[in-house]
């Protein structure tokens, strides 16, 4: 080779020659590859490559496959010594050049290695750009051809770009200037296209020393130079093997920092760790105007809009630490001005760093120290800091492009841990955007199941925010109080729901309709002194104010044993029901036998009572319904049923009775209905109002006639289109004195009668229940509702989809 290109030297300098005709003629490349694979010097320093390598693979533990990279593998000369060595089950060797020309032909010379791919790369470029992983390869090997490039240091940045942590360079490198070999490749332009002539002033070979500094000064460590022979002089010590591992920090791109810095040393720690890796940082304290105050350190107003800006101008940031809420005061020193200005700050300078970054988001680290409780035993010692976290929150859900991470450092642990802890956090990378240090431990935020409040846990009540809509409904907790004399305690098992509850919790019940609920079964748990007749442990129904609740007090006058024959449920459809129509029907209207019973809405909960007891009296019922509850009404026996809905009913009564009408009306609906009902009333009649009259303000037709009234006015939408009337009662009275003078007029309100006659009350349900127990009386069907489903219940009674009663049942809790 040295004969052919020395012989031809003059023609190539005169540049009659293409010296690329002499290394490679017509694109032969077996002169060259005997050179680099064959000749004496090629096969010794091959071989120690070779050993270089079998001592690293001896040294690399078998968890995943070793992966090699050469560079400028060329014809192959070090590759042929090293692929036989390999392992092909647990490595993966990729062959590469600068020319495709040398990876194909390696794909042919060395196709009995499937593990081997052959790749273009360019090492002068960017790596990432060409398509390789960053920091993947355990070991690079570059055999005679990283001193062919024009910036060594450039190069040697891209390699260790390529490189693990910690993963290992193997460069082949002729170590002083060897005049044959100028002869051969110095006739070649690329032999001489080096650049960095402060390293490479005139030639582009570098002695074992220069290797070595230089690459101790490119982030290479422990690099050692191999030859075989001692005496630097020697034939044999014109190359070398250059072994270097790179160091653990890899930086594979220089990125810009925006410390937003404390006063207590994290912030300064960071700088100087961030800085010896190459990063590039700026420092700005919180102070009270803008000042440059060091070569990277600046003060700026988290108050003044435009210090924030001036900062952002100084570079494209990468990164944006903001450490500000570290110098907020202790909890000692918090006022409610410094706990104000304190969130405000934070809060205007986040905003102002965020509306200003748009462009090109930079990660954002919002760092904050004790605010998190990560066990509720845990002080929370920072709350001015919290308005961070609530930010950062915040932005990681509208602009997960700033990729947020709230980061909140553990307090009484030392600074070193703290900077430590943060910059682990920083290099990980992780996806956790909240992480919270406390007791030594990494905690990230996670939804995690939680089993709904039990009897054990606190006991709740049913309440509503604000009148209005059903949504507002919602379980608190419950404060219980102690007993007075004559109370029970009840554990309430189930509630029955009333209208008036659902009025109640839509505003439109008339007055003060109290808490909600008026009845319940449930177990007495305690009694006062004087209460003799319940024992503790005993099932009961109840008429109780308040009677969504796990446990509610009530007047022991107010309560009966639950009969035994009958389930919870069941019980829990008596008490209002039975109660308003005993009471009405017996006590009020003086029900007998044959006389006719007009009752409204006779399929709810208690128009079947009062069907029940009527029948049970052998009274003739004539009952209204909506016509999709006609069926219930006729399994309970009735024979004379009519629209609910419509003002036929009367015509219909009339023609029954041969114009003689009803001796009694148990009324609930309003309007038109309550005079209707009062002209089909015998003279002598009794009239008992059990409603709360509802003004239907042109919803009503004026000449009520055959046509559909409109649908319920709870009905359709759950939308109440009508407002509740407070002068109903005079509505009736006034009904009253101009139709039926000599009826009778009852405007009941039960809540009234059980208040002012508590023992007639007592001995209604004690009546009631041996009437239910003897089986004279049956409990009304029912449609049962869980507890954390209480809206629905409310929903279907307002919509008036139900017949009989609506019940809500506790079982969830036993
Ligand atoms: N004054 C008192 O002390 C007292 C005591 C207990 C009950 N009450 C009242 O007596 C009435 C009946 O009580 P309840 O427990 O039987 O009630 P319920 O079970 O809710 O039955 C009411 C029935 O009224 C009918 N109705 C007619 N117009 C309606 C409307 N605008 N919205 C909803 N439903 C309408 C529905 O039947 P259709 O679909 O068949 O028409 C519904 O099923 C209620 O108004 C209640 O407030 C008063």
């Amino acid at each position: 080779m040295l004969q052919r290109c020395g012989s031809q030297l003059a023609e190539v300098l005169r540049g009659d020659c293409d010296p690329v005709q002499l290394l490679f003629p017509d694109g032969d490349l077996n002169l060259t590859t005997q050179l680099y694979q064959e000749s004496t010097g090629a096969k010794m320093m091959n071989n120690l490559v070779k050993q270089v390598i079998l001592t690293a693979l001896s040294n690399k533990t078998p968890e995943s496959p070793l992966k090699i990279l050469e560079i400028g593998a060329g014809t192959g000369g070090t590759t042929a010594y090293v692929l036989p060595e390999l392992d092909q089950l647990s490595t993966e060797y990729v062959f590469t050049d600068v020319s495709s020309l040398f990876t194909e032909k390696a794909r042919q010379q060395f196709q009995a290695y499937s593990f081997v791919d052959y790749r273009v790369l360019d090492i002068e470029k960017d790596p990432k750009t060409q398509g390789f992983l960053l920091q993947h390869y355990d070991i690079i090997l570059a055999a005679n051809v990283v001193h062919a490039t024009q910036d060594l240091q450039q190069t040697l940045t891209h390699i260790r770009q390529l490189l693990t942590s910690q993963g290992m360079l193997v460069l082949l490198e002729g170590t002083r200037p060897l005049r044959w070999l100028d002869l051969i490749f110095g006739l070649t332009e690329g032999w001489w296209r080096f650049t960095d002539t402060d390293l490479r002033p005139t030639y582009p070979l570098i002695s074992p020393s220069q290797w070595q500094q230089l690459l101790e000064k490119n982030g290479f460590v422990e690099s050692i130079v191999l030859s075989p022979d001692s005496n630097p002089d020697s034939f044999l010590s014109q190359q070398g093997v250059m072994v270097a591992r790179n160091a653990e920090d890899i930086n594979t791109e220089a990125k810009n920092w925006l410390i937003l810095g404390d006063r207590q040393g994290i912030a300064s720690h960071l700088v100087q760790t961030l800085e010896s890796k190459g990063e590039n940082c700026i420092v700005a304290y919180s102070d009270s105007h803008y000042q440059q105050i060091g070569a990277k350190d600046y003060q700026v107003n988290p108050q003044n809009e435009q210090d924030i800006s001036r900062l952002l101008e100084k570079k494209q940031f990468d990164q944006i630490i903001y450490l500000w809420g570290l110098d907020d005061p202790s909890e000692e020193d918090l006022t409610i001005d410094t706990l104000e200005t304190g969130s405000e700050n934070h809060c205007r300078s986040i905003l102002q760093l965020i509306q200003n970054s748009y462009n090109k988001p930079p990660r954002f680290w919002l760092v904050t120290k004790g605010v998190m409780a990560t066990d509720k035993n845990d002080p929370v010692v920072s709350i001015t800091q919290s308005s961070l976290w609530g930010l950062g929150k915040a932005i990681a859900l509208e602009h997960p492009e700033f990729n947020s991470v709230c980061v909140d450092l553990e307090i009484n642990t030392e600074l070193k841990q703290q900077v430590k802890v943060l910059l682990e956090e920083i290099n990980a990378n992780s996806p956790e955007n909240q992480i919270a240090f406390s007791k030594n431990t990494r905690h990230v935020a996670r939804l995690v199941p939680q089993k709904l409040s039990t009897a054990t846990t606190q006991p709740r009540q049913l309440t509503i925010s604000q009148r209005g809509t059903l949504e507002n409904l919602q379980w608190q907790p419950l404060n219980r109080h102690s007993l007075k004399s004559g109370e029970v305690e009840i554990r309430v098992k189930a509630t029955g729901l009333n209208f008036r509850d659902v009025l109640n919790a839509l505003d439109l019940y008339p007055g003060d309709a109290g808490p909600l609920g008026c009845e319940c079964v449930g177990e007495v748990i305690s009694k006062g002194e004087d209460v003799e007749l319940m024992n503790i442990g005993q099932e009961v129904m109840a008429i109780a104010s308040g009677s969504f609740r796990d446990y509610v007090i009530v007047d022991a006058g107010m309560v009966t044993p639950k009969p035994d024959s009958l389930t919870i449920e069941e019980a829990a459809t008596i008490p209002v029901t039975f109660l308003t129509a005993y009471y009405t029907l017996h006590h009020l209207a003086k029900i007998k036998k044959g006389d006719r019973v007009l009752i409204h809405a006779a399929a709810g909960g208690v128009g079947q009572a009062a069907i029940q007891i009527a029948q049970k009296v052998g009274a003739e019922v004539f009952a209204t319904a909506s016509v999709g509850k006609w069926n219930t009404l006729r399994q309970l026996g009735v024979s004379h049923i009519m629209n609910s809905r419509t003002l036929d009913f009367a015509e219909e009564i009339l023609t029954i009775t041969e114009d003689e009408g009803v001796d009694i009306v148990l009324n609930s609906l309003s309007g038109e209905f309550i005079s209707k009902s009062f002209a089909i009333l015998k003279d002598n009649g009794r009239f008992v109002e059990i409603g709360k009259s509802l003004k239907l303000e042109g919803k009503y037709p004026t000449q009520p006639s055959q046509e559909e009234i409109p649908p319920t006015p709870l009905g359709k939408g759950g939308q109440l289109p009508t407002q509740l009337s407070q002068e109903g009662k005079a509505e009736g009275l006034d009904i009253h004195s101009q139709l039926k003078p000599d009826a009778a007029y009852f405007q009941v309100d039960m809540f009234k009668v059980c208040q002012e006659e508590p023992e007639l009350v007592q001995s209604m349900l004690c009546h009631l229940r041996e009437q239910l127990q003897t089986g004279n009386f049956q409990p009304l069907s029912y449609q049962v509702f869980p507890r954390e489903d209480a809206i629905s219940a409310f929903r279907y009674m307002q919509q008036a989809k139900h017949t009989g009663k609506v019940i809500v049942s506790y079982s969830d809790r036993e």
